[in-house]
């Protein structure tokens, strides 16, 4: 890939390929626009390049139909309305706009240093525990300034190992949902900790076996069914993390109603933080693609968690999650009864099913050239027909 400088850019610039921060982090999808508050972040961060493969979109080129392909947070464009719905919702995407490359970063350090510790371990080598509680530090305090994280953390594209990747989310939801149950600070840090580590013991399974394509053999099941053991191990014995949070990397596995494992403990044997950490791990893993089967739409795994699972998890937590997110969560994309097509940008407080919603495409299937917002409180005339997948929002 290309080194573009920082410099070389302006608010506005497209290009027909992805723009990356590093080889596995998406900053910009192909076609759509870097912004202004991207260009200011990324300075603020003191990075000076970019990367991609892809060639600069002229004016002209994305003047042709079909080749628009305005960003999910672009609010530079004209009001459909001036009510206040219309300013709650340029609010909510303005301030995720400006939260975009903060988050990207965080995210692209918090991959980095996981891939470089679960590494050094499956090597015997073990790093200080130290490093990670700064990124526990900034993961906390980025999630609590950062009400909007949800739109970016589903929109979040990133190409790197599923495990490491999928450890970043899952501490990312964590603490999304440590903020909705409010833990105070010092507790938050704690818990991004613990879920950082929690799957610690995976390093002692065989790539063949973690990312088999087929279906896992008894075997198979008996060498992963060991991770959590083997994860507290390594965590107690040779990381000396302490107790109260290697402990979560040994109840990870556990469901409320003792079906779990290794122990078979039930929800009053469980720690508070494994609880959270559960969830937010199920919940991560659900929407993530996997050798042996697609994704699921957040709306799909959000259904999942409410009722097949349900027996798995603390119901209160997995209500609050419900509650906060919303059926449809915050960041996913529906089709309105009216065959227009949104990103879910807010929740309605106790009412899952009638979100806000930024309008991306009309009724026929055209893409929206203002900012439109709905509100399903106030338009009671119009529901969600379905979830559809972030790429059929455009
Ligand atoms: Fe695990």
């Amino acid at each position: 890939m290309r080194k573009i400088p920082i410099q070389d850019l302006a608010a506005g610039t497209k290009f027909n390929r992805s723009v990356y921060l590093d080889k596995d982090t998406v900053l910009v999808s192909s076609g759509q626009p870097i912004t202004q508050q991207d260009l200011d972040r990324l300075k603020q961060f003191g990075i000076s390049f970019v990367l991609t493969d892809g060639e600069l979109v002229t004016e002209r080129e994305s003047a042709k139909p079909g080749a628009e392909n305005s960003n999910y947070l672009d609010t530079n464009l004209p009001l459909s309305h001036n009510d206040e719905t219309s300013a709650r919702g340029k609010y909510i995407l303005d301030k995720a706009n400006g939260n975009k490359v903060e988050f990207t970063a965080l995210f692209k350090d918090c991959f980095e240093l996981v891939q470089k510790t679960y590494r050094s371990a499956s090597e015997g080598k073990y790093t200080e525990i130290r490093e990670f509680r700064d990124i526990a530090e900034r993961i906390t305090d980025h999630v609590k300034s950062n009400p909007q994280l949800p739109i970016l953390l589903f929109a979040h594209s990133h190409s790197g190992y599923y495990l490491y990747s999928h450890i970043c989310y899952a501490t990312f939801f964590s603490i999304l949902l440590g903020t909705y149950l409010e833990f105070s600070r010092p507790k938050l840090i704690d818990l991004a900790i613990a879920a950082i580590f929690a799957d610690m013991g995976m390093v002692t399974v065989p790539e063949e076996v973690s990312e088999k394509k087929t279906a896992l053999t008894e075997l198979d099941h008996k060498t992963i069914k060991r991770h959590p053991v083997t994860g507290y191990q390594i965590l107690t014995q040779r990381l000396k993390l302490k107790n109260s949070l290697a402990i979560v990397a040994l109840q990870h596995h556990e469901a409320v109603d003792g079906s779990g494992y290794p122990q078979k403990i039930t929800s009053n044997e469980m720690e508070e933080l494994t609880r959270v950490f559960m969830i937010a791990d199920q919940f991560s893993a659900m929407i993530a693609t996997r050798p042996y089967r697609p994704a699921f739409l957040p709306y799909d795994a959000m259904k999942l968690m409410i009722s097949v699972n349900v027996n798995r998890f603390d119901l209160k937590m997995v209500r609050l999650f419900l509650n906060k997110l919303g059926m449809f969560p915050i960041g996913s994309g529906v089709l309105l009864s009216d065959n227009r097509t949104g990103i879910v940008i807010d929740s309605n407080k106790d009412k899952p099913l009638r979100p806000v919603i930024r309008i991306t495409k009309d009724v026929e299937g055209n893409r929206l050239r203002l900012l439109e917002f709905v509100d399903l409180m106030i338009d009671l005339n119009t529901y969600i027909q379905k979830a559809i997948p972030f790429s059929q929002i455009y």
